[in-house]
C-alpha cells in the first residue's frame, strides 16, 4: 500500500506533494514525509530537506507550514505500516548515511534482510526497521562506485544508480529517488507495483494513483512493469528492465478520475453509499439500452468469440470484490447454467487446483492493483501457457473500476464498473458496481447458452432497470432509520449476520463492512450452519442480522432465525415489508423483489447501518485503523 508523489517543475514542490499525499491518504495513514531539493546560489549541489512526521498527513502539514521545506523538486510519502511501528524513524523518506540522497517507496523489498546485513557489515548504520531503508544506502554505494570510475554526477548517473540497485531488489515496489548532487533530476522505477507519470504545464507529476494528479493534469503515462525513468526539467526518458529507452504517446484520463469531493456528506462513505443509485443509472444505460434484441440482451463490449467454449468459470478476488464474486457465482452457476468456483485470490496463488479446460479465470478488484489478486492471475496464465494444449489456455477477464490500473494492463478483457473514484476505505459502490458486472455477465451467458427462458431474462432486464430509483429510494429511507437504530450497538460486542443462497454472500459483506469501520467483532454465516456451532454464540447481548427475501430459502431463513429468537438474540430482518414482520424485533425493509435480485438492495441497510454505527461511536470512517484502500503488498 502507501501512497507516493514525486515533482519536478517551476513551482514550489512541498505544497504540490502535500496536495498529491491529501488524495492519496486512503492507501495509507500511519505517517507522511516528503523531502525537497533546492538549487543553491553558493555550491554546485542542491540543499536537501527532509521533514517526516508520524500520524495523519495533518501532522506533516502543520510541521510543513512551520518549518517550510524549499525546493521545485521533492518527493512524498504516505505510509501504510509493513515493516516497523509507524513511529516518525520509520516515515519515508529514508537517506543515505551522507543525508544527501532520499528515496520513498511502496511495496515490500522481499530481500531486505540479506540486503541489510551486507551493508551493515561495510558498516551503514540503519536508523529505521523498514525494508526501505537499504535502497538509498544501496543508490549510494552504486553512485560512489560510478564516480570513482570517473563519472560526474548526472541525472543520468542516479538513474543508471537505481537501475543497478534494482536487479539487486527482489519484491514488489514502485519508488522515487532525489539526491542533492543533481538537484535537476528525478528518478522513479516501478516493478509490480503501480506508478504513473502526469505531464503537467512546465512540471511532471509521479504518483501511485491518479487522483493524486487533480487540479494539476489529465495527460498520463503510466508505467509499465520494470520501468525506470528520469525527469528533468527538460523531459521525460523512460527505459525498460534492460535498459532500452522506450517511446510512447501519453494518454488522457477519462471520466471523473479527479473528482475527490465530500461535497455535503460528512464521510466519503456515506456519500458513495448515496451514489450508488447513480452507478446503477450509469450501468443500466450503458448495458441495458431499451430495444436490444431478445437473444442479446446485455450491451457488453465482447465479441461472440469472447463466451464461444467456456465450460465453466473460476473467480479470484480478495475481500469484499470476493464476496461480489460469491454473488456472481451463485448468478452465474444457477441463472446462466455454468459451474463457478471462487477462490481467495492469496490461497489460489500457492494452492491452485488442478488445471480444467474451456475455463474462464476472473479477477475481480476495483483498485485494480491488489497484489494478490494480479498474481494469482498471472500464475494461472503462465501455467496455462506452460501446459500448451489448446483446450487449456489461459482466458482471462478483470472487472475493475480502475481501467487504467495494472490489471488492464494484464488481461485481454476487462468490464469498467464507472462507478468513479471511490475514496472511503470501506468498499461500498464498488461493490455494487462490481455485482452489476456479474449480472451483465449472467444474462450474457443465459442468453447464449438458453440456459432459462426468455421470459426469466426478460423479467431480470426489467428489474434491473428499475434497480436505480428503488435505489434511491431505499438509502434515503435507511439512512434515517440506520442513525435512529445506531445508539442500540452503544455497547455491542458482538454481531452475527445471516443469509441464505444469493444473499449469504451479502451476509458475509454485512459483517466485514461493521467489523471495518467500528471495530465491532461480526461474522456472517449461511443461516442453515448456525445449528453447526455459532449458535453457542448467542445470548441477549448478541445481536442476528437476517436477510430473508421470498424464494427458495424464504422459509428456511425464518426457521433458522427462530432457533436464534429461542436463544434471546436480538433479532433483525432485512426483509420485504409485509413479509414475517412478527419473527423479527427490529425489521429493516428492502423492496418485494425476485431473489434473483435481492442482494442488490439488500447490501443498502448492511452497508448503512455499519456507518451509523461507526459514526455514532466517533470513528474515523473514511480511514479505519489499520486498512488502505489499495492492498499492493502480498
Ligand atoms: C472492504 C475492502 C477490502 C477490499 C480488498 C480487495 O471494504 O475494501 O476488503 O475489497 O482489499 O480490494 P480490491 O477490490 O481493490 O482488489
Amino acid at each position: 500500500m502507501c501512497g507516493i508523489v514525486a515533482v519536478i517543475g517551476s513551482r514550489d514542490a512541498a505544497p504540490l506533494l502535500l496536495e498529491g499525499l491529501k488524495r492519496l491518504e486512503y492507501r495509507g495513514y500511519d505517517s507522511a514525509g516528503i523531502a525537497t531539493l533546492e538549487l543553491s546560489s553558493k555550491a554546485a549541489t542542491g540543499v536537501l530537506t527532509c521533514k517526516k512526521a508520524n500520524g495523519k498527513l495533518a501532522n506533516l502539514m502543520n510541521l510543513v507550514e512551520q518549518e517550510s521545506a524549499p525546493g521545485h523538486l521533492g518527493i512524498g510519502h504516505t505510509r501504510w505500516a509493513t515493516h516497523g511501528k509507524p513511529e516518525e524513524r520509520n516515515a519515508h523518506p529514508h537517506m543515505d548515511s551522507s543525508g544527501g540522497l532520499a528515496v520513498v517507496q511502496n511495496g515490500i523489498i522481499e530481500n531486505h534482510i540479506t540486503l541489510r546485513k551486507g551493508l551493515q557489515e561495510k558498516g551503514i548504520q540503519f536508523v529505521s526497521e523498514t525494508d526501505t531503508e537499504v535502497i538509498p544506502h544501496l543508490i549510494s554505494q552504486e553512485l560512489n562506485l560510478l564516480k570513482s570510475n570517473g563519472q560526474e554526477a548526472s541525472g543520468s548517473l542516479l538513474l543508471e544508480a537505481v537501475r543497478r540497485v534494482s536487479l539487486k531488489l527482489k519484491g514488489a515496489y514502485a519508488l522515487a529517488v532525489i539526491w542533492k548532487e543533481t538537484p535537476e533530476a528525478l528518478v522513479v522505477a516501478r516493478r509490480q507495483a503501480p506508478l504513473l507519470i502526469g505531464l503537467g504545464e512546465g512540471e511532471f507529476l509521479c504518483a501511485s494513483d491518479t487522483p493524486a494528479l487533480a487540479g494539476v493534469t489529465r495527460t498520463i503515462l503510466p508505467m509499465e512493469d520494470g520501468e525506470t525513468a528520469l525527469l528533468t526539467p527538460l523531459g521525460i526518458e523512460l527505459y525498460d528492465h534492460r535498459g532500452q529507452r522506450q517511446q510512447r504517446s501519453p494518454s488522457l484520463l477519462h471520466g471523473q478520475e479527479d473528482v475527490v469531493s465530500k461535497r455535503h456528506f460528512r464521510h466519503f462513505m456515506l456519500k458513495e453509499i448515496y451514489e450508488q443509485s447513480e452507478t446503477a443509472r450509469l450501468w443500466v444505460d450503458r448495458h441495458l439500452p431499451l430495444g436490444l434484441p431478445e437473444q442479446a440482451p446485455v450491451a457488453f463490449p465482447f465479441e461472440d468469440s469472447f463466451y464461444e467454449g467456456i465450460e465453466r468459470i473460476q473467480i479470484l478476488a480478495c475481500g469484499t470484490s470476493r464476496h461480489a464474486a460469491l454473488v456472481g457465482a451463485y448468478l452465474l452457476e444457477q441463472f446462466a447454467g455454468i459451474p463457478t468456483s471462487v477462490f481467495y485470490a492469496s490461497e489460489f496463488r500457492y494452492a491452485a487446483p488442478p488445471l480444467a479446460p474451456n475455463l474462464l479465470t476472473i479477477g475481480v478488484t476495483q483498485s485494480g492493483e491488489t497484489a494478490d489478486t494480479l498474481a494469482a492471475l498471472s500464475m494461472e496464465a503462465q501455467r496455462r501457457e506452460a501446459y500448451g494444449d489448446p483446450a487449456f489456455i489461459s482466458r482471462q477477464l478483470g472487472i475493475t473500476n480502475r481501467p487504467e490500473s495494472s490489471i488492464a494492463r494484464q488481461v485481454p478483457n476487462i468490464i469498467n464498473i464507472c462507478a468513479g473514484i471511490e475514496v472511503g476505505v470501506a468498499a461500498t459502490k464498488t461493490f455494487l458496481g462490481q455485482l452489476l458486472a456479474f449480472y451483465g455477465l449472467a444474462l450474457s451467458f443465459a442468453s447464449r447458452r438458453n440456459s432459462c427462458s426468455t421470459k426469466e431474462i426478460i423479467s431480470l432486464t426489467n428489474e434491473l432497470r428499475a434497480l436505480p430509483n428503488q435505489l434511491s429510494v431505499l438509502i434515503d429511507k435507511h439512512d434515517q432509520m440506520a442513525s435512529t437504530l445506531a445508539p442500540l450497538f452503544l455497547d455491542t460486542q458482538n454481531v452475527i449476520f445471516l443469509g441464505r443462497g444469493i444473499n449469504y454472500p451479502i451476509a458475509l459483506e454485512g459483517a466485514l463492512k461493521l467489523k471495518e469501520i467500528s471495530y465491532i467483532h461480526a461474522e456472517g454465516y449461511p443461516a442453515g450452519e448456525m445449528k453447526h456451532g455459532p449458535i453457542a454464540l448467542l445470548e441477549r447481548r448478541v445481536p442476528v442480522i437476517a436477510i430473508a427475501t421470498p424464494g427458495v430459502v424464504f422459509e428456511k431463513v425464518l426457521s433458522n432465525v427462530q432457533e436464534a429468537k429461542a436463544r434471546d438474540a436480538q433479532l433483525i430482518g432485512v426483509i420485504p415489508k409485509e413479509f414475517a414482520k412478527e419473527v423479527f424485533d427490529i425489521v429493516m425493509p428492502i423492496p418485494e423483489v425476485s431473489e434473483w435480485i435481492s442482494p442488490l438492495l439488500s447490501v443498502v441497510p448492511m452497508q448503512l447501518l455499519s456507518y451509523h454505527i461507526a459514526a455514532n461511536r466517533g470513528l474515523d470512517i473514511d480511514q479505519p485503523r489499520n486498512l488502505a484502500k489499495s492492498v499492493t503488498v502480498e
